[in-house]
């Protein structure tokens, strides 16, 4: 289905989708902005519809698994950010409560990084849609880097040192679907990330040897 047939059934998600679409343009981040949002929900139709979830979920769930990163001001933690500052949005859509704290769990549940474990099919759908989002194939590596040197000002060397960031016993994919799309992908990516630190240590061993006080980068 497109899009805009889950938007025309739901008129409480049409609201939030506007609501949301507004305040990402609003506050323009460089990484994760609209189109971000975007492909996100692409993907989530693919996912969620193969794997049966409930669509008003994991789409409202998409929509708002990164809108913490436009309150930082919140804490440091994006998925908690995002799960406090949700109701907000969902409410003023007209989201049911109960809607709300399964909404609010995709939130906490996205991605390695993310601060619970997902429980739900529709946690475990916007899990994956993350992890193809951010860590799969060249575009996943080439996303990586513009966001590490953009936003966060480090260069190559410090990108080898980033922990992999996985909270507790966090899977590569959650759904057959996700692992279907993505495991390829995923391993390509990691095959990357291996040998360009091969690659650095080569160099940095050469020029030490030349020139001692080198620290690489
Ligand atoms: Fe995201
Ligand atoms: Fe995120």
């Amino acid at each position: 289905m497109k899009l805009d047939y889950y938007l025309s059934q739901f008129s409480d998600l049409k609201a939030l989708y506007k609501l949301v679409k507004q305040d990402f343009l609003k506050k323009g981040l460089v990484h994760h902005n609209w189109h971000h949002i975007l492909r996100d929900l692409g993907r989530v139709v693919i996912i969620g519809e193969s794997e049966k979830a409930n669509m008003k979920i994991v789409l409202a769930s998409v929509l708002l698994h990164d809108i913490g990163r436009l309150y930082p001001e919140l804490g440091s933690d994006h998925h908690e950010a995002g799960a406090i500052k949700a109701p907000e949005y969902l409410k003023k859509a007209g989201f049911r409560s109960e809607e709300v704290s399964e909404i609010a769990h995709c939130i906490r549940a996205h991605g390695p990084r993310g601060t619970e474990e997902p429980k739900t099919l529709e946690a475990k759908v916007v899990y994956d849609v993350d992890v193809l989002s951010c860590s799969v194939g060249y575009i996943g590596v080439a996303r990586v880097f513009d966001y590490f040197m953009r936003e966060e000002k480090m260069g190559v060397k410090d990108m080898m040192e980033i922990p992999s960031g996985k909270k507790g016993s966090r899977r590569d994919f959650y759904t057959k679907t996700g692992k279907i799309i993505g495991m390829e992908g995923l391993k390509e990516a990691r095959r990357f990330w291996q040998e360009l630190r091969h690659e650095l240590e080569k160099e940095e061993r050469i020029i030490k040897n030349i020139i001692p006080e080198y620290k690489g980068g």
